[in-house]
């Protein structure tokens, strides 16, 4: 089976196809779990979950679990729930912060109700996700999962600090990357491999895969966020050039341009509309540059996984990596 040259589309068929069962019961305990009595609240959760989104993270928990195991257990299905719930918390926030119109094809909750429904939204999410997480009864798990997601926070944080101006540089876009998306892939990936028992090696080799991934699939999406239509995403197209963010394709666009041509690169940046700015041959020098690094973050996250065996759940990691820096949504 040569999974490395599967299009995105057979990719997904073939994971649906592969954790059928698993996913059944990971989508069956989230909805356990945001069952309420409360009309309005059931009102707002449905309206999140309606669009599912592509479930990546609970996909790498049970992957990577299963690498070293056949199966997966009841208590890793629940942390692969509790997972995608925090993944939806801070989406919730992260689009208030962005002041982001569609999510998931849909309209953001602030933009739906208000933003005090999505701030009082996103803290439910969370409170969720960690009793189910203490449900399982393991401890170092809800220990893991607390680390991982102080670290998303101070990664949203310092992205605020970026925006204020006070963390301008590509190392500082890297940091910012790691944490906000990063931590939360190695989480899952640490969890799963934690779960199917394995060595302390392994352990470490999957929650940096992880961490490697989740950065190629952050730049991948500040790319989207520059060329990627909307009807596609299921989100706003420039909304981080709206927020005036220095993503890694806008970072190497300008330095790949004299320091004479930047301020007409600038004027392009603020004034272009989303749709035309692909048009532009540096916004373009500067997507390849940020995807060559995409690129290299794969390699080295598919290298990561040369001390699991090889077997179909390792090959369905490396094409989730090969095409985390190709995809369209
Ligand atoms: C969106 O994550 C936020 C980023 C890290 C770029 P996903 O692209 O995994 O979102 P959904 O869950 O599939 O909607
Ligand atoms: C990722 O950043 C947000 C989180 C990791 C919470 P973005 O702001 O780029 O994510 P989207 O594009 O809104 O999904
Ligand atoms: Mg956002
Ligand atoms: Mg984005």
């Amino acid at each position: 089976m040569i999974v490395t040259s599967l299009s995105a589309e057979d990719l997904k068929i073939r994971i649906r196809h592969h954790l059928t069962a698993d996913l059944h019961v990971v989508n069956q305990i989230l909805a356990e779990q945001l069952r309420t009595s409360s009309a309005f609240v059931s009102d707002i959760t449905e309206h999140v979950s309606r669009y599912r989104g592509k479930q990546l993270r609970p996909t790498l928990l049970l992957l990577t679990q299963r690498m070293t195991e056949q199966g997966t257990t009841r208590e890793s299905r629940m942390l692969a729930a509790a997972v995608e719930m925090i993944h939806t918390a801070t989406l919730v926030h992260d689009d208030v912060i962005d002041e982001a119109e569609t999510r998931r094809h849909v309209a953001t909750v602030h933009r739906r109700w208000n933003t005090e429904t999505s701030v009082l939204l996103g803290d439910y999410l969370f409170s969720r996700a960690f009793q189910l997480a203490a449900s399982t009864g393991d401890a170092k798990a809800c220990q893991l999962i607390g680390l991982a997601t102080n670290r998303t926070c101070e990664g949203e944080l310092n992205q605020m600090a970026a925006r204020l101006g006070q963390l301008t540089s590509e190392v500082d876009y890297f940091r910012i990357v790691r944490d906000k998306t990063g931590q939360l892939f190695g989480l899952s990936c640490l969890l799963g491999s934690r779960a199917g028992g394995g060595t302390d090696r392994q352990q470490r080799a999957a929650r940096r895969f992880g961490l490697r991934l989740g950065m190629a699939f952050q730049i991948a999406d500040d790319v989207l966020d520059l060329n990627g239509p909307r009807a596609v995403t299921g989100k706003d197209a420039g909304n981080d050039l709206q927020n005036n963010r220095q993503t890694l394709p806008v970072i190497r666009a300008m330095r790949l341009v004299p320091e004479s041509e930047r301020p007409r690169l600038r004027r392009i940046l603020a004034e272009e509309s989303p749709g035309h700015l692909i048009n532009h041959r540096e916004i373009q020098s500067g997507i390849r540059s940020a995807l060559e690094t995409a690129d290299v973050l794969t390699s080295r996250a598919i290298a990561d996984l040369t001390c699991f065996p090889a077997c179909p759940d390792r090959r369905l990691l490396e094409s989730i990596a090969t095409l985390a820096v190709s995809r369209d949504a």
